[in-house]
């Protein structure tokens, strides 16, 4: 019998970056819950949708943290200032040191604010058609990851922090290099100092923006979290302010690209589901395709889910995507339907660590996609478009359209 630790195998290959929901499915019949006996760096895997949703929501279970880390490999990573950034921010981190930060940034990053932001994402989705329109007139064509899904989410997270449009191609450029690392596959010793370096530019370029907006605030999110810090009633340092910052214009910027891309992919192939509901399309993408295939974390006891006893200080490996095509949770879960109910994918993760933008790029997605549609009605595939080398991030890197 085919064990779930070669089945994992042939998802971490190319078959498995083209179609990782054949594997998903066979992973499902082994149980939501497998153990892996491979001596790799996992000791579980986690495909069930309620056993993922249950392990995400109970605290026991860690993201992996500095404790983690220093236990697993040493103090060597302090050295490198992405590892440090990332160790320092929610993201990677438990207990008091987590919800301190989360409680800054929720006082700020309100769902009132999400829909002020609105009108902005509006004006940048139509600055972005008016410019994919002058290509496609241009050149009868047009990479939509390139000239579109690519751009948006970084000119909002932009808007939304206050970073001026004109630095974006400062910032980029620097997420990009942070992104490779953070592959399963982009952990070479080259990769990581240039994603080094990018961390010490990025931290660099905040810590004078939050000397700007101290010196003179303005209506953006970074002057009302520093304007928070200094009101005294936060434990968060503006080093730690920098490393949250970091990731998050990362953690947006990555992921939704791959929201709209996916989308569009779905939307180009699929002409009849260009009547769907809005919100619903967006919903079923997400389930559909979830742009964060998976996440990892770990447990200090010996804990036992579905039935099974996942070893303490173990990685276990929680596959949101699978969880979202999980047949005992939606039935026929390979078929796009927008018109399914009770959708609610893993996409965003849950729990503590729950996606701290997840309104945000769910209104990103219900602008951006009727806007595409009524600006281009007839736009269509103009060539096979090309994945994203990660396993962790499914999208595309290129998609050329015709109009
Ligand atoms: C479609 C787009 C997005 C997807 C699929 C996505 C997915 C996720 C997932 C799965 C997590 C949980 C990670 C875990 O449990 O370990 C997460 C966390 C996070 N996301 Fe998103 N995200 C998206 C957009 C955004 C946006 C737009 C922002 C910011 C404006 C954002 C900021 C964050 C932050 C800061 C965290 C860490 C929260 C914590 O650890 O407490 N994300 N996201």
């Amino acid at each position: 019998m085919t064990t779930a630790a070669q089945v994992l195998k042939g998802l971490f290959s190319a078959a498995g970056l083209d179609d990782p929901y054949q594997y998903y499915a066979e992973l499902h019949q082994l149980g939501p819950v497998c153990l892996l006996d491979d001596g790799g760096p996992y000791a579980a895997v986690v495909t069930g949708y309620e056993a993922a949703d249950q392990l995400l929501r109970d605290q026991r279970f860690r993201v992996t943290d500095d404790a983690f880390t220093d236990e697993r490999s040493g103090s060597g990573w302090r050295e490198h200032p992405l590892l440090a950034v990332l160790n320092n921010s929610m993201m990677y981190s438990n207990d008091s040191r987590h919800t301190q930060a989360r409680r800054l940034f929720h006082q700020v990053f309100t769902p009132r604010r999400v829909v002020d932001l609105e009108p902005a994402v509006s004006q940048l989705v139509d600055g972005l058609l008016d410019a994919m329109a002058e290509r496609l007139a241009t050149d009868g064509k047009a990479d939509f990851m390139t000239e579109f899904a690519y751009l948006l989410p970084s000119s909002v997270v932009a808007a939304l922090l206050g970073i001026p449009q004109s630095d974006l191609a400062f910032f980029r450029p620097r997420v990009e290099r942070i992104n490779d690392f953070l592959d399963v596959t982009g952990k070479t010793d080259e990769v990581l100092a240039a994603a080094d370096q990018a961390t010490v530019e990025l931290s660099e370029y905040y810590r004078s923006l939050l000397a700007e907006r101290r010196a003179a605030p303005e209506g953006d999110l970074i002057s009302q979290l520093v304007a928070a810090i200094d009101a005294g009633e936060h434990q968060v340092s503006d080093d730690d302010l920098i490393s949250n910052l970091l990731v998050l214009f990362n953690a947006s910027f990555v992921t939704t690209i791959h929201l709209i891309g996916n989308g569009m992919r779905l939307l180009l192939d699929r002409p009849e589901v260009r009547k769907a509901e809005v919100p619903a399309f967006v919903e079923e993408v997400l389930r559909y395709e979830a742009p964060v295939q998976f996440v990892a974390r770990f447990s200090n006891e010996e804990t036992t889910l579905a039935g099974t006893v996942i070893p303490a200080k173990q990685l276990v490996l929680v596959m949101l995507g699978a969880a979202n095509r999980d047949p005992s949770r939606y039935k026929d879960p390979d078929i796009f339907d927008p018109a399914r109910t009770d959708v609610k994918p893993l996409s965003f993760g849950a729990g503590p660590h729950y996606c701290l933008g997840a309104a945000l790029a769910r209104a990103e997605g219900r602008i951006a996609f009727p806007r595409l549609l009524e600006r281009f009605p007839s736009l269509r595939p103009a060539g096979p478009p090309v994945r994203n080398p990660q396993q962790f991030l499914r999208g595309y890197k290129s998609m050329p359209v015709a109009p």
